[in-house]
């Protein structure tokens, strides 16, 4: 069964090159078969305005990603990675789930901005959709850091077969936790969320990403998690199959005891 890794570490505002080497490096000394990394991952979150942005911003056929690309080829290994992509004249906090076969390779645009962000980047405009692997025979759905206040999202990709949702993440707050565990458990499907750790600073605000990244198997329990200061690789082994089931009695399945019909008051 695979192994799924969450790499949390403090990417540098503005070094991308030494954020790029970091990834790399655990990339290529890492044993798993999923590996994820945080949101903004190459880049550093906390940036002065729009052109600080745009400096740091890559397409997602840059030479950085390419090359992570054929490191998922070679390795037969599934990397996620946030980081800042440049599209035209647009710039979206975007996931790449790079695939061993890379043309099932694809971007996530992260749905709703969270703050500042709204400010310098654009809104993304992928939806959430799931990456399923032959290989590992996995089903995997991307949100962003703050899609999880919305839950919505991760039922929206668990209605649509994820076994397992990615969530990297600069989460700034200590209120998520009890929430990701219940989505894992309230749709029966494993979550891995992959957080920062670090300060960042801009004038006289500060940002402390508080990193505990933790894996939630699918009735909410922590599999395994991090301290809020260190770097770290923390992993655990995900049974896709066990999700596919969602029964949790003779009797009750959570889908299909739905009643979507009342979910929304008529006029
Ligand atoms: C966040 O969405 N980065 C809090």
């Amino acid at each position: 069964m695979p192994i799924l890794s969450l790499a949390q570490f403090e990417p540098r505002l503005g070094e991308e090159e030494r954020n790029f080497d970091y990834i790399k490096t655990i990339v290529e000394n890492d044993n798993s078969d999923i590996l994820c990394f945080p949101e903004l991952a190459t880049s550093g979150y906390f940036f002065k305005d729009k052109n600080e942005l745009a400096s740091l911003a890559m397409e997602a056929d840059s030479d950085g990603i390419c090359e992570l690309q054929e490191f998922s080829t070679e390795l037969n290994k599934i990397i996620v990675l946030g980081f800042p992509e440049l599209d035209g004249q647009e710039i979206y906090n975007s996931v790449a789930i790079l695939m061993p076969r890379k043309s099932q390779s694809s971007i996530y645009r992260k749905t709703h901005l969270f703050s500042k962000e709204r400010n310098i980047f654009s809104e993304g405009n992928t939806g959430f959709f799931n990456t399923y692997s032959e290989e590992f025979d996995i089903n995997i759905g991307l949100m962003i850091c703050y899609d999880w206040r919305f839950p919505e999202a991760a039922r929206t990709l668990a209605l649509g077969g994820a076994d397992l949702i990615l969530c990297p993440s600069n989460l700034v707050t200590g209120v998520w936790d009890s929430v990701m565990s219940a989505r894992a458990l309230e749709n029966k499907v494993y979550i891995g969320v992959a957080n920062r750790i670090g300060k960042e600073k801009q004038d006289d605000e500060e940002l402390v990403f508080n990193g505990s990244s933790a894996i939630y198997d699918y009735n909410g329990k922590h599999l395994t998690s991090a301290g809020a200061e260190n770097e770290i690789i923390i992993s655990a082994e995900i049974f896709p199959e066990k999700t596919r089931d969602k029964s949790f009695n003779s009797i009750n399945n959570i889908f299909s005891d739905r009643r979507p019909d009342y979910y929304f008051r008529k006029s």
